[in-house]
């Protein structure tokens, strides 16, 4: 076992290239993340990081603050040569070391691959939500089902919060770009967006959005983790952090074999 440095810093406009070659045979060519690079470097909202090891990028991730108390984490990318040496997973550390730095509860995120699943769990992530995409055929002849007003949709959450789907749900809105927990304000949020119907005499009420990422998400699941439980291998703290904000040159030691 040999120590490699690995340095963490804020993705640039000049990594594009690099990006495309790390991300061009993730999910069969079909990476989210080359289409969403200029977004994502150019939102001081979130952190996108680049992990070099000797001047060369070998990894991306990204925080994004979402929710009060809550940080997002995604694009989570290792190029292919570079696998299997612990950079992920010092990544991660890292990130979670940011996230609880920054007074963040808890971090959550979605993922479906087996590799990241595993990555996520031995990092003490649990998995709360596991999707199935579904669709469900208008019925014909019936009231169709309306959006209500967010102060509706608001009032409705006494009567769903006691729902069995809620606990099915663990709670959270299964959103694959930021899942938040269910409560009167959160239906109220997804009314003003009309993500909320609400079925003849409130017989029934769905959340939901016809959105590319949710049908890429089935069968998916999504895994959250309280940081604070978070330790890394060797049973000591996840190391610290500077504070969010362009650190540009956050270093991290990780165990693996220099090649
Ligand atoms: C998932 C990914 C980020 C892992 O990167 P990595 O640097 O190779 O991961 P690490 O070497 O840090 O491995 C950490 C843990 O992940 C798991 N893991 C990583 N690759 C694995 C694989 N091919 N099969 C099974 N488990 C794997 C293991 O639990 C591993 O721990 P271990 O080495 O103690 O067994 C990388 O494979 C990747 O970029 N894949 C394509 C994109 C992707 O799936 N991203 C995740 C989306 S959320």
């Amino acid at each position: 076992m040999d120590t490699t440095e690995l340095t963490l810093r804020p993705v640039r406009p000049a990594d594009r290239e690099r990006t495309l070659e790390i991300t061009k045979d993730v999910w069969e060519g079909r990476d989210y993340v080359p289409r969403v690079f200029d977004r994502w470097i150019s939102d001081a909202g979130a952190e996108f990081q680049a992990a070099e090891i000797e001047g060369v990028v070998v990894g991306l991730q990204r925080l994004r603050p979402y929710a009060p108390g809550l940080i997002w984490y995604e694009g989570l990318r290792v190029a292919s040569e570079s696998r299997r040496r612990g950079i992920a997973r010092a990544m991660l550390q890292a990130a979670i070391a940011e996230a609880h730095e920054q007074g963040f509860h808890e971090m959550r995120l979605a993922t479906r691959d087996l590799p990241a699943i595993r990555l996520f769990e031995s990092a003490g992530f649990k998995a709360v939500v596991e999707m199935k995409w579904w669709r469900g055929l208008r019925v014909e002849g019936g009231e169709p089902a309306r959006i209500p007003e967010p102060a509706e949709a608001r009032k409705l959450w006494p009567a769903l919060q006691s729902s069995p789907g809620v606990e099915l749900y663990a709670g959270i809105v299964p959103d694959m770009n930021g899942a938040r927990d269910l409560s009167a304000e959160e239906l109220e949020r997804l009314a003003a967006g009309g993500l909320i119907r609400v079925g003849p005499e409130r017989r029934g009420l769905f959340a939901g959005g016809a959105r590319r990422r949710a049908a890429r998400a089935a069968d998916g699941a999504s895994l959250r983790s309280r940081c604070r439980r978070l330790e890394s291998r060797d049973g000591q703290p996840a190391p610290r952090a500077p504070g969010r904000g362009g650190s540009p040159g956050q270093r991290i030691r990780f165990r693996g074999c220099r090649t």
